[in-house]
């Protein structure tokens, strides 16, 4: 099978230590394709979940499986060391249009006690497989003609591509919780000390006297 943008990623995130082959993976939204990428990179103890019944044993090989719904996932907290989502979330509700800013805004709504590390990796991905198998060969050619062009965008201005992809690491509060907070017995907190620094305490003016 071809490497794709999927194995790519996996791969410059193996490659910069933010992923290691023993971590404890969960996929959401998940399927054969994942089974596949997982394998290829190397990673040994994976969970696949999805909808609905279990795959074929052959579709998951020796990986888990778990009925899960990617909007309400039934799993501890701090169960697995990754989650990976592929071609998956444009299902959910959450979701209005798929872009960076989408994420970003989902992921600081969710948390925004933290600054959070996200990252973002582009590529034109052209769906060959779809344009072959149209009836009509018009679009398959135009795209081939085209992919000069669609390469240069990419290189040129990658965020104009077609296909992004998100790494969001959980945030280490000891280091990125905003300073005008703190943590105390894991419970986060206005940190008084910070805005008595910063600003003057302000007594409640007296009610003015009606007259009567
Ligand atoms: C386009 S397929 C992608 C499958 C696979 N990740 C891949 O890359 O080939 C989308 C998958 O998301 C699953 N899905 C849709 N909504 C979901 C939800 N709320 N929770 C879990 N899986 C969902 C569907 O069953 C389908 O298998």
């Amino acid at each position: 099978m071809v490497r794709d943008f999927y194995d790519d990623v996996v791969i410059e995130l193996l490659r910069d230590g933010v992923l290691d082959t023993g971590m404890r993976v969960l996929v959401v939204c998940g399927g054969r394709t994942d089974r596949l990428v997982m394998e290829r990179c190397g990673f040994r103890d994976v969970v696949i979940s999805n909808l609905g019944v279990r795959p074929a044993g052959r579709d998951l090989g020796s990986f888990g499986w778990s009925e899960q719904d990617s909007e309400r996932l039934g799993f501890d907290d701090e169960s697995f060391d990754f989650v990976v989502v592929h071609s998956g979330l444009h299902h959910c509700y959450f979701v209005y249009r798929f872009t960076e800013r989408e994420i970003v805004k989902t992921v600081h709504s969710y948390a925004p006690y933290a600054r959070h590390d996200i990252r973002f990796f582009y590529r034109m991905r052209i769906p060959w497989g779809h344009l072959r198998l149209r009836r009509n060969r018009g679009l398959y050619l135009a795209v081939r003609l085209a992919r000069p062009v669609l390469k240069l965008v990419e290189v040129c201005a990658p965020r104009q591509s077609n296909n992004f992809a998100a790494l969001i690491l959980k945030p280490d509060l000891s280091r990125t919780l905003h300073p005008w907070l703190r943590r105390t017995d894991g419970a986060v907190e206005v940190n008084s000390d910070w805005l008595a620094t910063r600003y003057r305490t302000i007594t409640a003016p007296r009610p003015s006297r009606q007259r009567s």
